[in-house]
Parts: C-alpha cells; structure tokens; sequence
C-alpha cells in the first residue's frame, strides 16, 4: 500500500525516482510525487493519477538541467487513505518551513492530537492527510540534527510506517525508518536506493538490506548506518536478491496478469522442485523445522489469510482434513485477534502471504506468536515481514507478483500446502502406496496447467459472450469450493462484474433468487467426487434461465452436455484438480476484463500490498 523510492547517488535522481515509481505503482496508484534537493532547495511535483502523469508534469515543469542536476530525492506513489487522490494530499508533504520533506507509507494514528497540538504553536496545514502532520512534527523536533529529529517524532507517533525523509540543510544523506511498512535498502555503487520493495531497486543493484521495525538508518550515496529508535547501532544482513529486471517486466505480454498466468508452469515448476520424496512419498520442506516428533504432535492445523491466500487456506483446509485426518480450519486474518482465538502448543498455524506484508496476516501472526502457537508463514516475498517474524516457513518462490490480481502465487500456495498437508499426512494415516500416486501428481502440476493454458484462445471466445453481464455466480463443492470463490474474486476485481462464489448446495437458500434469463452461472463441475450433486443445482440454475459455464473434465463428455459453454481440465486427483481449475477461471476472468476495457493489472481502488488494518 503505496511505493516509496529514495536515491542519493551519482545518476539523474528524479529519472531514477520516476522508474522505481513504475515499479512500485501496483502498490497505490491515486496520485504521485516526488521531491529533489536542487541547489540547496527541496523541490518538489506532484499529480493526481498515474507516475505517468507525474512524469508529464515533472517535465513540463522542470528544465532538463535540473534532471541532470540533481541527485538526491524522495518519492511516492499513493493508495489513499486519509483524504480523496488530489494534488494537495499527494506526497511528499513538507514541514512549517518547506525545508523537510517526507513521504511515508502507513497511518500515523495519533494524528489529530499531534496536528491540534502544532497548530496551537502556529503550524498550518494544506492537507487532510497524516503525513503532513508527521512532516511538521519532525521539522517541530529539528535542532540541527535531522536524524535526531527523525526519532523524536517517532517516538511520539502512533501507529505505522515506513518513510524516507529529506532535508535542505542536510543534502548528503536521506533517513529512512519504518514500523509496520517494508523498507528495503539498495547497495550500489557510489549510489544507494531505498524502496518498499526489492522491485524498484533491481535495476541498481542485487545487494539488499530489510530492515527491521523500528529500525532507522541514515543513507549516503556510500554508506548505511542502521540504528534503533534510541540512538543504539543495529547490524542487518546484507542479501542477494536473487532474481533480475526482467523478471518484473511484461515481456511480450499485453498485460502482467497474462504474463504471471503464463509463468504458471514454471513458478509451479520452482514451488515444487526438490520438494518431493518419492522413495517414501512425503515431501521435503526444509524450512518448516520441524522434527517428526513436532510433525507427530500437531493436533489442529489453523490457516491464516487475506483475499486469494484465504482461498487458498480454504484448499489447504480440504487437503489436511483428506490427507492427513488432522482437524483443520481457515480463519481470516483480519478478525483472527479481535476473537478470542485458541491456540496451545500443538496448533500448527500457517499464515499465507502472497507479499508477507499484509497488516491484517501480520497482526494475527503476532497474536498466535503470542499464544504459544507453533507459528510458520508461506510467502512469496522473500525477507517480507511475515516470513521474518514467523521465522519458518516454506516459500513460494513464484518470482514477482505485479499484476494485483494474485494469480501465480495462489496456485503456488496450493501445491505447497498439498505438499505440507501430504507430508503430515505421510506421519499418520497415508499410506506410502497412495504419498507415491500423489507426489507423482503434485509433480505433474506443471504439465496440467500447461495444457489449460493451451486453450487460451478457446477461452478468450467463450469470455467474449459474457461480457455484458453484470452480475455472475460461481459454483463448486468440496475443495472446488473455493475454487468457485477465487474464480468469482478474479471476475470482481478485474472486471467489475458482480460476482459471487457460493458452495453449490448454498445457491437454493437464497441467492438463487438473483437468477434470471442469461445470468451466467460458472460451474466447476470437474469429475471428482460431489460431481453428481453440482450436476443437480446445476439443473436448478438452469431451469431459472441461467446461462451455465462449466469447468469439467477432459473426456467427461456427458458432463459437457449440461453445459452451454466449457473448458476442460485434465483428469488428475480432486485436490491437485483445485489449480488448473483456478488457472481457467483466470483465463475467464482475464478476456472477459480485456473485452470490458478494464485496467487489468492495476485495478480501481485496489492495492497489490494491503499494509493498513
Ligand atoms: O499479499 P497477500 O497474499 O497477503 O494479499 C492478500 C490479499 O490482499 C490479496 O490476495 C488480494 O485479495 C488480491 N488482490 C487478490 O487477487
């Protein structure tokens, strides 16, 4: 939830700002701005809209010796929180005096008692947002040491954020901290680059540093001095990145979302590589910990999420219950610490993140923490937040997510999660006849969601007869459940289309009620077990008028028959059938948006990176 980039170095700083802005504008894209030191001064540009149009304005105002000036600067791409996207509540905000600049990702939620203590001594506002008040209590705070300023006023906020900070009289450096909100730390070459994430940071440089919450550092183009909140000198690691530019391009793609639902294959192919036994058929998953005694004691598996990864809990929730005859249940993050949640020791709880950044998955990781749960995390982001503070976990490795639409990384979050419900499974009732079949399955993945993804064009033709509708329902059982859900989650957010995902049984108590002539009902039909049943409400909606897209199976020719339009999926096991079923209903979702003229990768409203409760 917005992007912040900061450079000092040696090359055009407000270039550098704008591209690393591209790179993070999936994270909030309402308005833009960015600010360089020129000649002793803070200058700033600011737009409403896309960095496009804060390039336009950037250059349109500013000569081009100024771009090859300046050197050093902050900026911001915003998702909005306090106050409407409008020029005047864009970051950077500055202090009373114009000579700090900040911008930030977060909420500072003390901010009204902070803003009517300033203005009583004089301060003025042009904004409705929070971070004009944090930028004017750090100029409040400034005695002549800018870091120093920087901490005071952290000290006397509440809430979150991740910011960088700028400062006229102190030219050489730029101050970075963050509670709550990611910041990473570029090395370079005579230059360094702050971000919120690795992706605007690539192109300089592979060598990292996260840092951690309440953690401050003072960046030069040369040197990074990492402190605590209290003055005292912390030492973070230095990482690899471990992927390049490329990755974080469309490559020939019109759109990221088709990129990252083409990549499928391969990120499947990189989740599932080396992590499968087939000698004993279980899986190896290193970074879980765990001892077989651990894995033995487990009693409850708790799955936690947001979104696409709370879908996915729901598949993992099938597979532990099948598997490994574990009770197992998915809570949503967001309401897990407002409830009195029950956790001993011997609950397993597994937080799925997609960036690791999520507030909502991060607070309930703490609450479980709290609780003496056996805590792991599987995450996407490599160093994100929740794969720190779990501290073990699996990662997804499905490379970068750009499109906000989570495609890649949700069926990457399945095949981990089959794989860690067979591994408990293997230590109970599974036998290491039927671990073999599976492993061999979970291994196919890649191959099954190749060929669904030959059928790309077949598919584009069945959306473009759905794309005048405005409300549609997707229906499954079993673990095509929450298939049905992610399917009509796809269809909502990038298309506009009302859809609603409801457990097949669930339509006739209530929802079929919305039915009428045409309203398309998505089945996923699939020839797994409760075939039968979804073929009956299947009926139901049909004899209401519903025009009915079926998800089935390949060769299951009289299950075609039902449907008006369908697509096939190859014939597998019903929990590994969950993600080429998914890969469909993103193909679905993906014409159907490109024929409604949609902005398929950065959608209205939404955000790739939720980092506010
Ligand atoms: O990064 P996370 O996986 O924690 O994100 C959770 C949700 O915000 C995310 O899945 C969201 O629902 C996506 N836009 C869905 O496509």
């Amino acid at each position: 939830m917005c992007g912040i980039v900061g450079y000092i170095g040696k090359a055009d700083a407000a270039s550098v700002l704008i591209n690393g802005l591209r790179r993070l504008e999936y994270r909030g894209y309402d308005s833009a701005g960015l600010a360089v030191l020129d000649d002793g001064q803070i200058v700033v540009a600011k737009a409403p809209g896309k960095v496009a149009k804060l390039n336009d304005r950037a250059h349109a105002d500013w000569t081009p010796e100024r771009f090859r000036r300046v050197t050093t600067g902050i900026a911001h791409t915003r998702w909005a929180t306090h106050g409407p996207p409008t020029e005047v509540n864009a970051h950077p905000h500055l202090d009373q005096a114009g000579d700090i600049a900040l911008v930030h990702n977060g909420i500072i939620e003390n901010y009204r008692a902070v803003r009517a203590r300033l203005e009583s001594k004089g301060h003025h506002f042009y904004s409705e947002t929070d971070t004009e008040v944090l930028a004017h209590l750090i100029g409040d705070c400034n005695k002549g040491d800018l870091f120093q300023a920087v901490c005071d006023a952290l000290h006397q906020v509440e809430g979150t954020f991740g910011i960088a900070v700028l400062s006229a009289h102190e030219p050489d450096k730029i101050i970075t901290a963050r509670r709550g909100s990611p910041i990473v730390i570029g090395i370079g070459e005579g230059e360094t680059i702050i971000a919120s994430d690795a992706s605007a940071i690539l192109a300089h440089t592979q060598r990292v540093i996260y840092l951690d919450d309440n953690d401050i550092a003072v960046i030069k183009a040369d040197s990074v001095d990492i402190r605590d909140l209290n003055n005292i000198p912390v030492t973070r690691e230095i990482a690899e990145l471990g992927f390049d530019a490329a990755a974080a391009e469309k490559g020939g793609f019109d759109h990221f979302m088709l990129k990252e639902i083409h990549e499928q294959p391969d990120s499947l192919g990189n989740a599932i590589r080396g992590r499968i036994d087939h000698n004993l058929g279980s899986s190896v998953l290193a970074g879980m910990g765990t001892s077989p005694r651990e894995l033995a004691e487990i009693s409850r598996v708790v799955l936690l999420g947001c979104g696409t990864s709370l879908h996915a809990g729901l598949v993992g929730e099938y597979a532990f219950e099948d598997l490994a005859d574990i009770h197992a249940e998915v809570q949503q993050a967001a309401e897990f610490r407002y409830r009195n949640p029950i956790l001993g020791n011997r609950d397993l709880v597994v937080a799925i993140s997609q960036s690791g950044e999520t507030a909502d998955t991060l607070a309930a990781v703490r609450e479980a923490n709290q609780k003496g749960a056996f805590v792991m995390s599987l995450c996407n982001v490599v160093g994100s937040t929740i794969a720190r503070e779990t501290g073990r976990g699996v990662y997804l490795h499905a490379g970068p997510e750009i499109s906000v639409a989570s495609t890649k990384a949700f069926t990457c979050q399945v095949a981990v999660l089959l794989m860690m419900a067979l591994k408990l499974g293997r230590g109970r009732r599974y036998s290491r006849e039927d671990g073999i079949k599976l492993a061999r399955e979970i291994e196919s993945i890649p191959e099954l969601v190749a060929k669904v993804i030959l059928q790309n064009d077949r598919i584009a033709k069945i959306a473009a007869d759905y794309t005048q509708n405005e409300h549609a329902f997707f229906i499954g059982r079993g673990p095509m459940y929450p298939v049905a859900l992610e399917g009509a989650l796809k269809l909502k957010e990038i298309s506009y289309v009302h859809a609603e995902g409801y457990h097949a049984a669930e339509l006739k108590h209530g929802p079929i009620a919305l039915l009428e002539q045409g309203t398309p009902v998505i089945a996923i039909a699939c020839d797994v077990p409760g075939k039968d049943k979804t073929l009956g409400n299947i009926e139901e909606c049909r004899a209401r008028g519903a025009r009915i897209l079926g998800i089935v199976t390949e060769g299951d020719h009289e299950t075609a028959e039902c449907m008006d339009d369908f697509i096939t999926i190859p014939r597998c096991h019903p929990l590994v059938a969950t993600i080429p079923a998914v890969v469909a209903l993103q193909l679905f979702a993906y014409h159907v948006a490109r024929l409604r003229g949609c902005e398929i990768d950065q959608p209205r409203n939404l955000a790739k990176s939720v980092t506010v409760e």
